[in-house]
């Protein structure tokens, strides 16, 4: 058996469904889950239209590179979207599609660490959890770099002592983050490109939820536009990850990418070749139709500016509640300790929340997760507000 496999912590829906046992949540209330953040949002007409269309595709086998169609719609939106100058992405050298991010960042771990020289794998805290079984089962030591709300939940990333620094192979960061929906500036990217060249690292740049932002006047940026901007414009050292299931709604379709460096993406390329992951030709025609559109996306984070309008409206008067400015969730800091928070609220009110500390490990004497819950406004607008009203009448009990 390979022996780090006993190193993997269970999965935090795993914990939430036993820390739920047994409780018995009030009859006349039906439950509302803020708990699982995977979108609900109707998937397009249009994508679901071409996944039909494309059916006939089923009867040959994909190429793990992929159609060179759906690479140069990626680097198009990636030009767009992150404002690069035209041609500045190779199609061929420089984008993969991945099914979906979490294979990806998982597997992207896999063709990079070099178990010699005692490896190390920084990643924030608190985190989503594949970076952490990544690279748990590449053999190498995470440091988990804690996201405080001294620093706005944000990494800190001068607080990494040096000896982590050059040990370190594999950095991944998440902006917008999962779960504080916060945002690395231009200078924060600055600052950890300059330590990946000093300390030659690689950056894995976790960008699933770049589209779902609050202010459609200021998208957030991202590495390979910060990378640019600084004159790497061959994006060393940087790989960044995106996906459809949060832009798109169909989180069913696995359906992401991954792009930056080519002289890493070709011994990713290598690796994928062997693990057999290539994506179904119908998933790609429609991976094509849904990165060319917007509108949909920009009507998608309308309802999401809806439903953070709304529950803020109810609940900011009996805690401190602002809207991220990324992402679909509330990262609600509880006072209590945060399962005793997710287990009464479920008892009393039938709503699932999940406790931060699921989502994070004690680090440098904390634990940046516990007395924080996340809550994924997932459900439909009504839910939302009926969930809100549920967890303010659960707050004035407290
Ligand atoms: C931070 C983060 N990264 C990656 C993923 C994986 O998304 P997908 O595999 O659907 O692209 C998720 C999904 O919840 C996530 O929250």
């Amino acid at each position: 058996m390979n022996p780090h496999l006993s190193q993997l912590h269970p999965y935090p829906f795993e914990k939430l469904r036993r820390l739920f046992e047994g409780l018995t949540p009030p009859t006349d209330k039906s439950i509302i889950s803020l708990s699982l953040g995977e979108p609900k949002h109707p998937a397009p007409d249009f994508i679901q239209q071409n996944i039909i269309s494309h059916l006939h595709g089923l009867g040959n086998y994909p190429t793990t590179k992929g159609l060179p169609e759906l690479r140069q719609t990626i680097a198009d939106w990636l030009t767009r979207r992150f404002q690069l100058a035209p041609d500045s992405l190779d199609p061929e050298t420089q984008v993969l599609p991945v099914n979906g991010t979490r294979e990806a960042l998982f597997a992207f771990a896999q063709s990079m660490i070099d178990p010699a020289n005692r490896p190390v794998v920084i990643m924030p805290n608190p985190f989503y959890q594949i970076y952490e079984g990544a690279a748990l089962l590449a053999g190498a030591e995470p440091y988990y770099l804690n996201t405080l709300a001294e620093n706005d939940y944000l990494p800190d990333f001068e607080a990494i002592p040096e000896t982590i620094l050059r040990r370190c192979q594999l950095f991944y960061i998440c902006s917008p983050g999962n779960p504080t929906g916060t945002i690395i500036d231009q200078a924060g990217y600055q600052q950890l490109l300059d330590m990946a060249e000093r300390y030659d690292f690689v950056i894995a740049s976790d960008e699933c939820y770049s589209e779902i932002y609050a202010d459609e006047q200021q998208p957030p940026i991202g590495l390979l536009q910060a990378a640019y901007a600084l004159g790497n414009t061959d994006f060393k050292r940087c790989v960044v990850f995106h996906s459809l299931s949060k832009r798109s709604n169909i989180p069913g379709l696995r359906s992401g990418f991954v792009a930056g460096d080519g002289e890493l993406l070709a011994q990713f390329f290598r690796y994928r070749t062997y693990h057999g992951c290539a994506m179904s030709l119908p998933t790609q025609h429609a991976s094509i139709a849904a990165w060319q559109d917007e509108k949909h996306v920009a009507q998608n984070r309308e309802l999401y500016r809806q439903k953070y309008t709304a529950v803020i409206d109810i609940l900011k008067d009996v805690c401190t509640i602002t809207q991220p400015p990324a992402s679909f969730y509330i990262w609600l800091n509880t006072q209590i300790d945060d399962t005793d928070f997710a287990k009464k609220l479920y008892q009393q009110e039938h709503i699932s929340v999940l406790p931060g500390s699921y989502l994070s490990r004690l680090a440098h004497g904390v634990n940046p997760g516990s007395h924080h819950v996340r809550m994924a406004l997932v459900a439909p607008v009504a839910d939302c507000i009926e969930a809100a009203q549920r967890v303010k009448r659960f707050l004035l009990t407290l």
